[in-house]
């Protein structure tokens, strides 16, 4: 598929015009809060998870609710923007880049990072919401909202983080690492594949399976993640290198060293993949998607 890139670059082009069309307007005087949110919004990001969210959707044919899938590819990439926000603060990782350019609090301030964090979020559901407005599936929107708060939330993404937390400075077990990275970083992919599934009207059975690839996604995305952060670029990954270490996290890379971290990426997205194959839809953009994961170097 020698086209990948292109139509890779196409995509992200278009989900980047989607995402712009929801941001809040800087106005009043609360205006700042505005700022913040856009400053980390517009800094760029890979766009992974509405993307994700985008090309699930076309793999079931969108079902009559592309409109409504737009507005959910918006609030995905503001959960996971507040996820950021939040993760760099002072109190959690303490990191002072993000994405190219300074975190949002080194930029606004601790109170506004916090402030920015909770806006995103509340947006998010705002944004999600507004999809039950003309829509002809409202079952499946209202399915929708609820798995972005499931997965957002003390069952998913939060929760994740409240271990990771917890435990920093601590030796973690695999099997509690493993159940960190399923819910800080796999449930929010997962919910992005999800959604992208359910609103367009997806059978059950294959809203599971894609539930399943979407972990495998998100495990392998995160011990990736920690790869990087021993042997990435911070230019090209616009982030700081060495923030575990600095923060004494127990990653998989500590745990079980970097060819087997690197060993469990391959095997975790070709299990992915293979899972995909057995959905009997055919679409070599959303595996290249998946296969690039592997060898990301931001
Ligand atoms: C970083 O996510 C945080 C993790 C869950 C590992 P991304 O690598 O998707 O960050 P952006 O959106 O491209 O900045
Ligand atoms: C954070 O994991 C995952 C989130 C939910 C934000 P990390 O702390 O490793 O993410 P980075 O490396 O700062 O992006
Ligand atoms: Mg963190
Ligand atoms: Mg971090
Ligand atoms: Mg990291």
């Amino acid at each position: 598929m020698p086209e990948f890139k292109e139509m890779l670059a196409d995509r992200v082009k278009e989900t980047e015009e989607i995402i712009k069309r929801y941001l809040p307007e800087e106005a009043g005087f609360q205006r700042t809060i505005m700022k913040a949110m856009n400053y980390s919004m517009n800094a760029g990001g890979k766009r992974i998870r509405p993307l994700l969210m985008l090309e699930t959707g076309r793999l079931f044919g969108f079902g009559g609710a592309r409109k409504e899938l737009e507005h959910f590819m918006a609030a995905i990439e503001m959960i996971h923007t507040s996820s950021l926000i939040h993760d760099d603060l002072p109190c959690m990782d303490n990191d002072e880049y993000r994405r190219g350019k300074k975190s949002t609090w080194a930029a606004f301030g601790e109170d506004m990072g916090v402030l920015a964090g909770d806006a995103l979020i509340v947006e998010a559901f705002s944004v999600a919401s507004d999809a039950f407005s003309g829509t002809e599936h409202p079952y499946r929107v209202g399915q929708a909202v609820r798995i972005l708060a499931e997965k957002t939330g003390i069952y998913g993404m939060i929760g994740g983080q409240v271990v990771d937390v917890e435990l920093t400075n601590q030796p973690v077990p695999a099997d509690k690492l493993d159940f960190i990275y399923r819910l800080k970083t796999g449930a929010l992919l997962e919910a992005s594949m999800l959604i992208g599934a359910v609103l367009a009207g997806a059978e059950e059975e294959d809203c599971g399976k894609i539930s399943r690839i979407a972990l495998n996604v998100g495990l392998a995305f995160q011990i990736q993640d920690d790869i990087l952060d021993v042997m990435g670029d911070p230019e090209l990954l616009g982030k700081p290198v060495g923030s575990d270490e600095r923060n004494a996290k127990t990653t998989f890379v500590t745990l079980k060293g970097l060819d087997e971290a690197r060993e469990e990426v391959k095997r975790l997205s070709e299990e992915a993949i293979s899972q995909l194959h057995s959905l009997n839809r055919e679409d070599t953009f959303l595996e290249q998607l998946i296969r690039m994961l592997i060898t990301r170097e931001k």
